[in-house]
């Protein structure tokens, strides 16, 4: 079995100023990412295997990280067919509803032989997939809201992608934002991180400026939400287990369904998802730090 990692978050009463519903109820999340869906490396048969141990976990919802296939960016639109259709079939198996977010992997043929991004929307398929009209929107679980984000930019050349928030997006949060309540609980979904260890540990040995590993304007994003209780970041990308703050809100980067693509763990990180129990906390009155954590691993080794 692959491994699973298991978060709890406690809500306080009063949270960035703000005084949660005191009717808010417990949350059992599931979050599964970069999946990257192939036929080759047994990943199918580990696939087989993902699905009951994310039904296992029990989750109310899953919130699934992006990357669902593998290879968006260079493989064959026939090719990424066959890939949809593994992802698909593995998502079958999943009784929760999921959510997806989109992850890069997900873009179908975005670039031109010279480079240059395609006319076409690469995000077709994705959409097709999981029938949304828009890669980014926001909805209402358990009185919690989640805003889905899409952190990919095509920029065609070297490095055909980076993490950014378009101006389209940042302009409907904008309008999102006057709908939602102001005591709502916001879960903030991004494929690739607002904040990760891996550019803080590596800095530009990882093209940090090319925003390759982090959204390069998180800024503006959180600008907007300073004062709203956000309780949670979701991240993927990276294919590490690693819980981090941002301020004082905690994010967590989801260790990849798929480990190191297929060829075992990722920097210590086995393949696997997690579970993440948010939990109000309705005695706790005036605490200024959000969460609490118990963060753990059952490696075990991968079997293919
Ligand atoms: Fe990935």
């Amino acid at each position: 079995m692959a491994a699973f990692f298991s978060a709890q978050i406690f809500l306080p009463s009063v949270l960035r100023g703000v005084t949660l519903d005191s009717h808010l109820k417990p949350l059992r999340l599931g979050f599964m990412t970069d999946c990257h869906a192939t036929s080759e490396r047994n990943a199918p048969a580990w696939l087989d295997q993902t699905a009951p141990l994310m039904n296992s976990l029990r989750p109310d919802l899953i919130i699934g990280g992006g990357d669902f296939v593998d290879g968006g960016f260079h493989l064959p639109g026939s090719t990424m067919e066959e890939h949809w259709k593994l992802a698909g079939s593995f998502l079958k198996k999943i009784e929760a509803r999921v959510e997806p977010v989109i992850g890069n992997h997900d873009f179908y043929e975005p670039l031109r032989a010279d480079g240059t991004p395609s006319r076409n929307d690469p995000r077709w398929r994705f959409k097709k997939q999981f029938s949304l009209e828009r890669t980014y929107r926001s909805f209402e679980y358990g009185g919690y809201r989640f805003i889905i984000l899409d952190s990919v930019n095509l920029v065609g050349g070297f490095t055909p992608y980076r993490g950014l928030i378009d101006d389209a997006q940042l302009l409907w949060l904008d309008q999102e934002l006057k709908s939602i309540p102001l005591n709502q609980p916001i879960i903030l979904c991004t494929h690739i991180p607002f904040k990760t260890s891996l550019n803080i540990g590596f800095g530009t040995l990882l093209a940090s400026s090319q925003g390759r590993f982090h959204v390069l304007n998180s800024d503006l994003v959180m600008e907007k939400l300073k004062d709203r209780p956000v309780i949670l970041i979701l991240q993927g990308h990276v294919h590490i287990n690693e819980r981090i703050e941002l301020g004082e809100i905690p994010c967590i980067t989801g260790g990849a369904v798929c480990g190191n693509w297929w060829h075992g763990p990722n920097m210590g990180t086995y393949p696997g998802l997690g579970v993440i129990e948010i939990l109000p906390d309705k005695g706790t009155i005036g605490r200024t730090r959000s969460t609490e954590w118990n963060y753990s691993n059952t490696p075990t080794p991968p079997q293919t």
